[in-house]
């Protein structure tokens, strides 16, 4: 059976670009395929965390992946932390990347531009992803768009780790959806939607009240033409609502295009309000339920205990290739 493995940070709320683009295709691939889905908690402090936080946001994250449909019976769910060789290995790998391929990573670009202490963390974060994937002897990595350079980065690490040492790593294969990959920022929809934007507007997040999504999505950014029709060059904002409305709904863009085509902006947007407030308010109902329960913390430990047995063995693997 082919090997999947993915992971979201406990940085805040989870919002529906990450649902969209990366953990909705979770729910998917873990009838059909063997499932390793992390809480990427070593991944978050490459800037900095409120400790008191950290476990709860973390706990949060592992809640939502059950909420939203990922069944601990059919996929494994657990916390990277709980599983020392993921930094074990990162440091193995860090030795066998280069300075000129990490400083490349657009995402360190971004994240580090205008700081003048900018943490090594935020710099070696993606050989720690590799490290992640490379693990579980991974063969897919369900990804939005963003993530797409540093799998590129995973892929150049397994293949010269193969050739400098022997045979150790799977060569995994990024799986990126066609639509829904990158959600843009409501409030400017020529960026991501992301965790860290300022404006909370700017993002709906899965545990958002009703007033916040419908704010969030009245004051959303789109034209002056007031037609609706997807067309993410002229009309970025009113094609990534289209998006959303077709992901949380089912229905194609076409159908939403066509079902609308006599009316304004306003009208898709209080109907975009009805929908997304709909699912999310499912979701929120079982995470609330699940984020209490015991079973959670049993749920986790049992996911780390076989996302350890796995670890374990590829690290070895890879130790030994280096003359450990
Ligand atoms: P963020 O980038 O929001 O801090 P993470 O780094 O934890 O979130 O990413 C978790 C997953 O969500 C990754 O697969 C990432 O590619 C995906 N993702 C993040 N932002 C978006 C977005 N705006 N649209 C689609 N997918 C996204
Ligand atoms: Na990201």
């Amino acid at each position: 059976m082919k090997r999947v493995f993915s992971g979201v940070q406990p940085t805040g709320n989870i919002h529906i670009g990450n649902y969209i683009g990366a953990i909705k295709q979770f729910v998917e691939l873990q009838e059909t395929m063997d499932c390793f889905f992390c809480v990427v908690d070593l991944h978050s402090i490459t800037l900095p965390q409120n400790p008191e936080e950290l476990y709860k946001h973390t706990l949060d994250v592992a809640a939502l992946y059950m909420a939203v449909g990922i069944d601990p019976k059919k996929a494994t769910i657990f916390i990277q932390s709980h599983v020392p060789a993921h930094t074990e290995l990162s440091w193995l790998l860090l030795c066998n990347s280069y300075m000129g391929e990490l400083s490349r990573m657009t995402q360190f670009k971004d994240k580090s531009s205008g700081k003048d202490a900018v943490p090594t963390g935020l710099f070696a974060y993606p050989a720690l992803m590799a490290a992640d994937i490379l693990l579980y002897d991974t063969h897919i990595v369900p990804v939005g768009s963003d993530q797409k350079q540093h799998l590129e980065l995973t892929r150049d690490i397994a293949i010269r780790f193969n050739n400098r040492f022997g045979e150790t790593f799977v060569v995994p294969d990024v799986k990126i959806k066609e639509v829904g990959a990158k959600i843009m920022a409501l409030d400017e929809p020529t960026k991501k939607m992301s965790k860290s934007a300022e404006n909370p507007l700017s993002r709906i997040s899965l545990l958002d009240t009703p007033a916040q999504i419908k704010k969030s999505i009245m004051k959303s950014t789109t034209d002056s033409d007031n037609e609706i029709r997807y067309d993410v060059e002229n009309k970025p904002g009113i094609s990534n609502l289209l998006t959303i409305y077709s992901l949380f709904s089912g229905l194609t863009i076409p159908e939403i295009e066509n079902k609308y085509k006599d009316s304004g902006y306003g009208t898709l947007k209080k109907d975009l309000v009805e929908v997304v407030t709909g699912s999310l308010s499912e979701i929120q109902d079982k995470f609330y339920k699940i984020r209490e329960s015991e079973e959670l913390k049993i749920i986790l430990q049992e996911g780390a205990a076989k996302a350890n047995t796995i670890a374990n063995e590829t690290l070895a693997r890879a130790k030994k290739k280096l003359g450990f």
